[in-house]
């Protein structure tokens, strides 16, 4: 299916939907954080539309920072090993960090994260995700705030990518299976 002239093969949630469930996360976390130093650590790229959303609904003081860490390299299969392009450094001791992510998969990512942040001896360390893939093995990651569970189908739009496409979607739509079958082809050649 070509909806406005993209390769998705559905939506799984409009724009409309996502910013219901957007301003219902921003109304929990305004809630929970309430007089503390709450810090929002952005995971680069995907999570860039959903943090600026969410921030707009957050009804309490908060700093904001970014993380950029390289999971995947224009594939649907991830790698094996997560590394840190930028940030993650200093300043957070004592403070109550709030990681918040695109998409949770196989957990890999956010399992490296929190190993990093948590050197940088934070008073609280949470995740908040828009996305949390079903059966996904989280590797022992506690999530405190989930916006949709979805199935394993490969996902696109709302900030989320397929080899560097489709972040400017205001849906979020699952990617068309032919083009991640060719995919699985020809990485297996
Ligand atoms: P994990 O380490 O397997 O949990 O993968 C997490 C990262 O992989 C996310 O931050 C995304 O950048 C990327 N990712 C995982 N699944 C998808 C997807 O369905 N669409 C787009 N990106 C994804």
């Amino acid at each position: 299916m070509y909806l406005a002239g993209v390769n998705v093969g559905s939506i799984l949630y409009t724009a409309e939907e996502i910013a219901g469930r957007v301003r219902e996360l921003g109304y929990e976390i305004s809630k929970d954080y309430r007089g503390r130093d709450l810090v929002l650590v952005g995971i680069l790229k995907g999570s860039l539309i959903f943090l600026a959303d969410l921030l707009r609904n957050i009804e309490i003081p908060v700093d904001l920072d970014f993380m950029c860490v390289e999971t995947y390299k224009d594939s649907v299969t991830p790698s094996e090993t997560s590394q840190i392009l930028y940030g993650g450094g200093g300043g957070y001791e004592g403070r109550d960090l709030l990681v918040v992510e695109d998409i949770i998969d196989t957990g890999l990512t956010l399992h490296y994260i929190q190993d990093v942040l948590e050197k940088e001896s934070p008073k609280t360390l949470e995740i908040c995700t828009l996305l949390e893939k079903e059966h996904s093995d989280k590797s022992n990651i506690s999530v405190k705030y989930v916006g949709f569970r979805v199935p394993r189908v490969f996902v696109v739009g709302y900030g989320m990518d397929y080899c560097g496409e489709y972040r400017g979607l205001p849906f979020i739509g699952v990617l068309n299976q032919e083009i991640e079958s060719e995919n699985q082809e020809n990485t297996s050649e």
